[in-house]
């Protein structure tokens, strides 16, 4: 018998998109897997630790005749193997300890991002970047400025999976399928993110009409604590599941060019009165990256809690600007 003779990698018979996921931690491996799953892209996986990109992406090859999914995966501590990718998913670096703020990992993972771009540019000059490292504000800055890429293709993953946060402790407390709740956080990725109320929503029906506003101030603090609360827990590390399934949300609506509308980390050129920053807006995800920012009419409270947001991006901006990577 003969069989067809194509191979799979043949990426003129079959233009799959690519995916490269830097960093194959706790986030990069989830990142790979739920990608994997979603049938999104082929992907490479990518450490600086020999063997683990290798070890995890194999482990999961041998996953796909049990979950039926026909992705290609690579493990490589070599960027060569990124080239051309679609999207690159930066999730290398330090995660936080107990005690520790995203704040305090700023140095180290600058230093590793500004590396990482730099390597994924070279060998993807049209790709997408998806960054995840934190601190999520300074981490997105740094690609930008050493990619030089436009504004549409250095995109920061944080208010999907704040929002998200958000909208699990909103279904808990009223005891509804989180298919109905729809939330978003607006702002920095850090304390002083800012969780918008007033368009929580369950089916249409506004929160702030089914919960007392304790309640509501409740979450908007567990929300903005979130992240810390998991590292509590797990004492070794952080959050991975959420941020990973944060992750793939986003990658999907570009990589489908579905013109999702989501919160993003975008830089801003004058939106919200914020020009050189990176911020969680409202933005048009699509097969062109960051299609567009939506500008929604704030109120002088909300406006106000967007300032004290950006006052904290500013601060961690200085800081990435003094140690002097590009
Ligand atoms: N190049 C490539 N990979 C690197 C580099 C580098 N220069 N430096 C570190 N790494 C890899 C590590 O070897 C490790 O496998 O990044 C991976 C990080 O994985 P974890 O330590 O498991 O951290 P994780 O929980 O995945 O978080 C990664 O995402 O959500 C953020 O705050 C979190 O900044 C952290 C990042």
């Amino acid at each position: 018998m003969r069989f067809c003779r194509t191979r799979r990698s043949d990426s003129t018979l079959f233009p799959r998109k690519k995916v490269s996921v830097i960093g194959a931690g706790h986030v990069g491996a989830t990142v790979a897997f739920l990608t994997a799953q979603k049938e999104l892209a082929d992907v490479v996986l990518v450490d600086v630790v020999p063997g683990v990109p290798q070890g995890k992406a194999l482990d999961m090859y041998e996953a796909s005749p049990i979950q039926g999914y026909d992705v290609a995966f690579h493990g490589s501590n070599d960027y060569k193997d990124t080239a051309n990718s679609d999207l690159v998913i930066v999730t290398a670096g330090v995660a936080r300890k107990p005690g520790m703020s995203r704040d305090d990992l700023l140095s180290t993972n600058v230093k590793i991002v500004a590396e990482v771009v730099r390597e994924v540019v070279r060998h993807s000059p049209d790709c997408i970047l998806l960054v995840v490292t934190n601190p999520l504000d300074a981490m997105v800055y740094t690609a930008k400025q050493v990619s030089g890429f436009p504004r549409e293709r250095v995109i920061g993953m944080a208010g999907v999976l704040d929002s998200a946060r958000m909208r699990s402790f909103i279904a808990e407390a009223l005891d509804v399928s989180i298919e109905d709740v729809s939330a978003f956080v607006l702002g920095g990725h850090g304390d002083t993110m800012v969780p918008m109320v007033r368009y929580a929503t369950v089916a249409g029906i506004p929160v702030s009409d089914m919960l007392p506003p304790e309640r509501l101030q409740e979450i908007v603090q567990r929300t903005a604590q979130g992240g810390a609360e998991i590292v509590q827990l797990l004492k070794t590390g952080s959050a991975f599941y959420a941020p990973g399934a944060a992750v793939v949300e986003m990658a999907e609506a570009i990589l489908k060019d579905k013109k999702r509308i989501l919160p993003c980390a975008a830089y801003l050129e004058g939106e919200y009165g914020v020009d050189g920053y990176f911020m969680g807006v409202p933005c048009k995800l699509g097969g062109a990256g960051m299609e567009c920012v939506i500008e929604l009419d704030l109120t002088t409270e909300e406006q106000a809690a967007l300032e004290r947001s950006l006052d904290s991006v500013r601060r961690l901006v200085r800081q990435v600007d003094a140690l002097e990577h590009f």
